[in-house]
């Protein structure tokens, strides 16, 4: 069946182009809600997040941290005969297991959810109809009543440092490196930044950073970005802020950095981490009408239809929100409509989570954003004041806890410290439910749990925290 020749083949009620997070759960979700659904999916099953972003990092950063424990040994009372070693290649085959393992329990859920999973390249060819282009240069063409869009995004590459996965690398190239450098200048302190940055220095590489806005992960709180400004300082991997890179040329290390401040960083190999692109290239858009954003997303309303009714966008590709989790989120909003719901996106008390060391995770408003709207009352707990947090031997960070003095509704909640993406959770639901700081510190916490820094900065919000020094 050539592309000229290509015959359709089959019918469904939805057929979801992309089979990352927001393409896989939203068919097994319509299938369950007993849609005959497709996915078509150019590369594995579990798009970024499983095979390149969230997990296979995560599985490393795992790693990192249980090599840094060892070499903080002796403070837990373990005498080591000699200094742990890492195996970079060991911890590599231990991600892609993971992933391997991961990647195959899709193929699994589709096959026992009747989910049929198409290889190739997927382009909209018809207000109710998609083509899959295969390696082989054949296609098929399958009709569809409604047709989900979840091709995600891509690193960004700047034209100044192109990427060449040699010495330039992004996130992706990184995953697969044969070995560790000894140095790496990281370009863009945002999250794929810090997190790398965070996990190359627990496993001995020097790590610099240059972020062009004035500050390391300038999407939190400003509060936050001190925080771990402090710890990477302790990390020993500084962040040049307000400072862009002009070039980088070949170095004594492999590459130099000339940067915007005058001073140059030298380094074995670069990793670029300034944001992504969207994956709207070839797909059909416009061929059928389907209208962009300014930032080049896929334009969707809260029910995330395209301009085309009948055509959904969701996750990356629809811009407002770059996280696997509110894909699925988008997924579940796009398979009801696409069924005959009047679904709309719900975005309220979405956690960030950032995998750094120590962990961020933050809900809701900001103290910038919230101070514009309310009259802001702060409560602050510092981890070291907590028991658990001693145990642990993880007494950096601390929990902000923003709320409006007036009605004390709970606005925001900031963590930086151990298990932060964990703990943040109670928070969001508290946000999502339109809960105030005083019921949130009246829930009673379990004890010793680093979770009990939220109640207690909720109870400082009202100066009514026991475990910290009276305030004068
Ligand atoms: P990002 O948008 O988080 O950060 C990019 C940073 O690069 C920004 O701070 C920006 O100001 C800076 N920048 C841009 N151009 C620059 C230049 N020429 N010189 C210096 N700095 C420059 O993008 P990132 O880190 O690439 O992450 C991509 C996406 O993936 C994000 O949307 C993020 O939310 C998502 N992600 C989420 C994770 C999580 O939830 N834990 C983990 C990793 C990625």
């Amino acid at each position: 069946m050539s592309k000229q020749g290509a015959v359709i083949i089959k019918e469904y009620n939805i057929v979801i182009i992309g089979g990352g997070p927001g393409g896989y759960t939203a068919a097994i979700r319509a299938a369950l809600k007993g849609a005959k659904v497709a996915v078509i999916e150019v590369d594995k099953l579990g798009g970024v997040c499983l095979n390149r972003g969230c997990i296979p990092s995560k599985a490393l950063i795992a790693s990192a941290v249980q090599y840094r424990k060892m070499k903080e040994a002796d403070s837990f009372g373990i005498k080591l005969a000699t200094p742990p070693v890492y195996d970079w290649s060991a911890m590599r085959a231990r991600k892609d297991r993971i992933v391997g393992t991961l990647v195959g329990g899709i193929g699994q859920l589709f096959k026992s959810h009747g989910v049929e999973h198409y290889p190739g390249f997927g382009r909209v060819t018809g207000k109710n109809e998609v083509t899959v282009f295969h390696d082989d240069d054949k296609a098929t063409r399958l009709k569809a009543d409604s047709i989900i869009i979840a091709t995600g995004s891509r690193a960004v590459s700047i034209p100044a440092f192109p990427i060449d996965g040699m010495r330039i690398l992004s996130s992706d190239h990184l995953l697969e490196l044969d070995g560790l450098p000894q140095s790496m200048l990281i370009i863009g302190a945002g999250v794929i930044g810090c997190e790398w940055a965070c996990m190359l220095s627990m496993l001995d590489v020097k790590v610099t950073m240059v972020e062009m806005l004035k500050r390391a992960l300038p999407m939190e709180d400003e509060n936050t970005s001190k925080l771990m400004e402090r710890e990477l300082k302790k990390l020993k991997a500084p962040v040049h802020t307000d400072c862009k890179v002009e070039e980088v040329v070949p170095g004594p290390e492999g590459i130099t950095g000339r940067l915007s401040n005058g001073k140059t960083v030298d380094a074995n190999q670069v990793l670029v981490s300034v944001g992504r692109r969207f994956n709207t290239e070839e797909i059909g858009l416009d061929d059928i009408g389907i209208k962009l954003d300014k930032n080049g997303s896929i334009k969707v309303g809260p029910d995330t239809r395209t301009s085309v009714s009948n055509i959904f966008a969701i996750g990356d590709v629809a811009g407002e929100s770059l996280l696997a989790y509110t894909a699925v989120h988008d997924g579940t909003v796009a398979v009801d409509n696409a069924l005959g719901g009047e679904a709309k996106k719900n975005y309220m008390g979405v956690p960030s989570v950032i995998f750094t060391h120590p962990e961020v995770g933050s809900v809701g408003l900001q103290y910038s954003q919230a101070a514009e709207k309310y009259d802001v009352a702060v409560g602050r707990f510092p981890l070291r004041a907590l028991g658990k947090a001693h145990a642990e031997n993880e007494i950096a960070g601390e929990v902000m806890v923003l709320g409006d003095k007036k009605s004390d509704k709970l606005l925001g909640v900031h963590v930086v410290g151990i298990h932060a993406a964990e703990i943040v959770h109670t928070a969001a639901l508290a946000i999502n439910r339109g809960l105030t700081v005083s019921q949130l510190g009246s829930m009673i916490f379990g004890h010793p749990v680093i979770s009990e820094a939220l109640m207690e900065a909720a109870h400082d919000l009202h100066g009514m925290s026991v475990h910290l020094a009276k305030k004068r």
